[in-house]
């Protein structure tokens, strides 16, 4: 997520208790290799990778336990390059802009690409994508990739223009089509990922695209609209941050700051409590594309959708029901360019930062996590109704099998107890809340409760959290990690509690649970604390040093071998305002995480005597976040995304013959892979 799109507002008012590389110089301002500063290799102590449950799947991975990282610590950076470990080489891969195909002309560096080249290029601020083998390839495969928001400075020649009032249509379509999520078709030659351009593969989702309706949402009031009347259909995407993938092999793209495209003017008296809990703002939308409604090229209220305002006769006649179909995880199957994105409400509709799945074991169903990224927010697990079947990982029609596990189930809600316990409560029809009573009394029906799914959390008494970005499942034991990327807003009249203890938390943190077997119970503690090296020991409660302190975790990733990778965002409040942000640009770690059953009481399990296992991987361009974590099976080639970098990539612009010598680029956020001079696997 952006610094540039993240409002800090509050909106829970539950009172729930406070509880060298080879960049490619065309490419790139400067690519950097560096080794050098030294922590040590050691050997991770107490790393335990035995199975406590949790696993079963056939393809359960076998632990290594000599498995130790095989690069050393970087050193901080704050430059307009990437920077990875010697002996390892990085390139860029579909930069925004980059044709899928011919009827798109190749990106323009003075910003003047056409709407319909941007519906059939790489959009903008690359963010969650998976990489899916082709014939189980790790050369050739799909990478499917979300593309979260737009830069309207960049995205435009001179930035977004505004004519009496309105803003342009074909601007606005160009901004529509550069947000979304795409599938691209890429292939390895000769060391390097290229776009195979005309593949049949190859396909953008946008902010316009239609998409299906699943779930207990499907075809109900709350969703009819104009456009569908029977409340099955809605055009678009947005702001697709994380992601996640299947057992049965799609891609999940989340829905997390799409409330801010749509205004509604009415009232505040009649504005619906699930507008009001996710501020879909009164006065304009982020972009103002409601607009350019009445435009003479305006197709179905491409444009007037955008206002959510009742001011017809019924749902028929308004817009007042189209922001009802965002909030989402939307499932894509990439190996079908025939079959049709749907978005998948029983596992409700909130600022959906990403998704991912509990280890599944046969005949037991399935859970899938996900955080909502906003200040005292919560973390949510859905259980699906259907047990799981290891033969629906091999079919087919995986949008059917999509429906079997994720239409049908019940939705959760973590609340964490201090003493390391916590209890997942259910938001059904027949869930009680803190008063005693039930939220079909509350809400009306499970319709209600899934629309302002937050609502539904604050009656049963969530725990508040610093604000959950990634949650990832480590492959061999079945903890759940979540990252906890930060929140200023924890003061002392908010209270801590025993999960987010630190007030004032600019640097975020890292907790994990085990869930019970067949319970609502599971048990967590605290894996790692972000803080700057020199802070007091209150701050810096796991000993981070110059070699690995970090801050603001979001993007997180688990490899099949048991290493993690934690990605960071740090433009904290707008800028660099937090110690390691004035001291480093984001960056990649790695560690071997031992199993939350080896931990004794609350964490964190990263403390001054073992942080050295923590080790950063790699360092981003200025100003940009680093997100996105993908991996080939042979985990020869990681694939990660560069988002809103300031200045990055160049193009020519470091050679002193050309016109543009020393100018200011045009950022292009970006996909970059990374890999070992030596074609072994990455990592170790
Ligand atoms: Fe789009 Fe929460 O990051
Ligand atoms: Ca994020
Ligand atoms: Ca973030």
């Amino acid at each position: 997520m952006s610094k540039h799109i993240t409002s800090n507002a509050v909106s829970n008012a539950s009172g729930n208790e406070p509880f060298s590389s080879i960049l490619e110089k065309t490419l790139s301002r400067r690519t950097l290799a560096r080794g050098g500063l030294g922590a040590a290799l050691a050997v991770l102590s107490g790393v335990s990778l035995s199975a406590c449950g949790g696993g079963g799947d056939d393809d359960t991975p076998t632990p290594d336990p000599k498995l130790t990282l095989g690069f050393q610590s970087l050193p901080v950076s704050m430059t307009d390059g990437c920077v990875v470990p010697a002996g390892y080489i990085a390139h860029v891969l579909a930069p925004w802009g980059t044709p899928f195909d011919d009827n798109a002309a190749p990106w323009d560096r003075g910003g003047n690409n056409s709407s319909n080249d941007l519906l059939h290029s790489a959009g903008m601020h690359h963010d969650g994508m998976h990489y899916f083998p082709l014939e189980g390839s790790s050369t050739e495969g799909l990478l499917a990739i979300n593309y979260e928001y737009i830069d309207e400075k960049a995205l435009h020649p001179n930035g977004p223009t505004t004519v009496d009032g309105k803003r342009p249509a074909e601007e606005v379509r160009k901004e529509i089509n550069a947000h979304g999520a795409g599938v691209i078709h890429i292939r390895k030659a000769d060391g390097k990922w290229n776009v195979v351009k005309n593949s049949r593969y190859n396909r953008r989702f946008t902010s316009a695209t239609p998409m299906s309706l699943a779930g207990p949402l499907r075809g109900t009031a709350s969703v009819i609209t104009p456009y569908s009347p029977n409340g099955t259909l809605v055009r678009g995407t947005n702001n697709n941050c994380g992601n996640g993938f299947t057992p049965w092999g799609t891609y999940l793209t989340a829905e997390e700051n799409w409330y801010a495209c749509f205004v509604n003017k009415a009232p505040a008296a009649d504005r619906p409590k699930s507008q009001v809990r996710m501020e879909i703002p009164s006065t304009s939308g982020r972009y103002k594309w409601e607009t350019a409604a009445g435009d003479a090229t305006e197709v179905q209220g491409e444009f007037a959708r955008f206002d959510i305002t009742p001011t017809g006769a019924d749902a028929t006649q308004d817009w007042r029901n189209e922001a009802n179909a965002f909030g989402y995880l939307v499932e894509i199957d990439p190996y079908d360019p025939t079959s049709i994105a749907t978005k998948r409400t029983a596992l409700g509709r909130f600022s959906h930062e990403g998704a991912n799945y509990a280890n599944p074991v046969a005949g037991k169903p399935l859970a899938f996590y996900s955080g909502d990224d906003k200040r005292f927010e919560y973390i949510y697990r859905f259980v699906s109704e259907a047990v799981w079947d290891p033969s629906d990982a091999n079919r087919t029609n995986r949008l059917a099998v999509g429906a079997k596990y994720m239409d049908k189930g019940t939705l959760y809600v973590a609340r964490f107890g201090a003493d390391g316990s916590g209890e997942w409560l259910p938001l059904n029809e027949s869930a009680k809340g803190k008063d005693g009573r039930t939220l079909l009394e509350e809400f009306g029906s499970l319709e209600a409760i899934l629309l302002n799914t937050r609502g539904a959390a604050d009656f049963v008494g969530a725990t508040p959290m610093d604000r959950p970005e990634w949650t990832m499942t480590h492959p061999v034991n079945g903890d759940v990690y979540v990252t906890l990327t930060n929140n200023t807003s924890r003061n002392a009249a908010a209270g801590t509690n025993a999960p987010n203890p630190r007030l004032n938390n600019a640097n975020g943190h890292i907790v994990r649970w085990h869930d019970e077997p067949n319970s609502n119970k599971f048990r967590w503690d605290i894996f790692v604390f972000g803080s700057s090296a020199g802070a007091a020991a209150d701050v810096n409660r796991s000993g981070l040093t110059a070699a690995n302190q970090f801050a603001s975790p979001d993007g997180l990733g688990i490899d099949p071998r048991g290493i993690m990778w934690i990605l960071t965002d740090n433009g904290i409040d707008g800028g660099r305002n937090n110690d390691v942000a004035k001291t480093t640009n984001d960056q990649i770690l790695a560690v071997i995480p031992g199993a939350l059953a080896d931990s004794t009481g609350v964490g964190p399990a990263i403390n001054k005597d073992n942080q050295s296992d923590l080790r950063r991987f790699f360092v981003g361009p200025n100003e940009a976040e680093i997100t996105g974590f993908a991996f080939t099976p042979d985990l020869k080639s990681v694939f990660v995304n560069i988002q809103h970098p300031v200045n990055w990539p160049a193009y020519d612009t470091e050679d002193a013959t050309k016109a543009n010598a020393g100018d200011k680029v045009r950022p292009r956020s970006s996909t970059v892979v990374i890999q070992k001079a030596d074609g072994s696997a990455i990592g170790v």
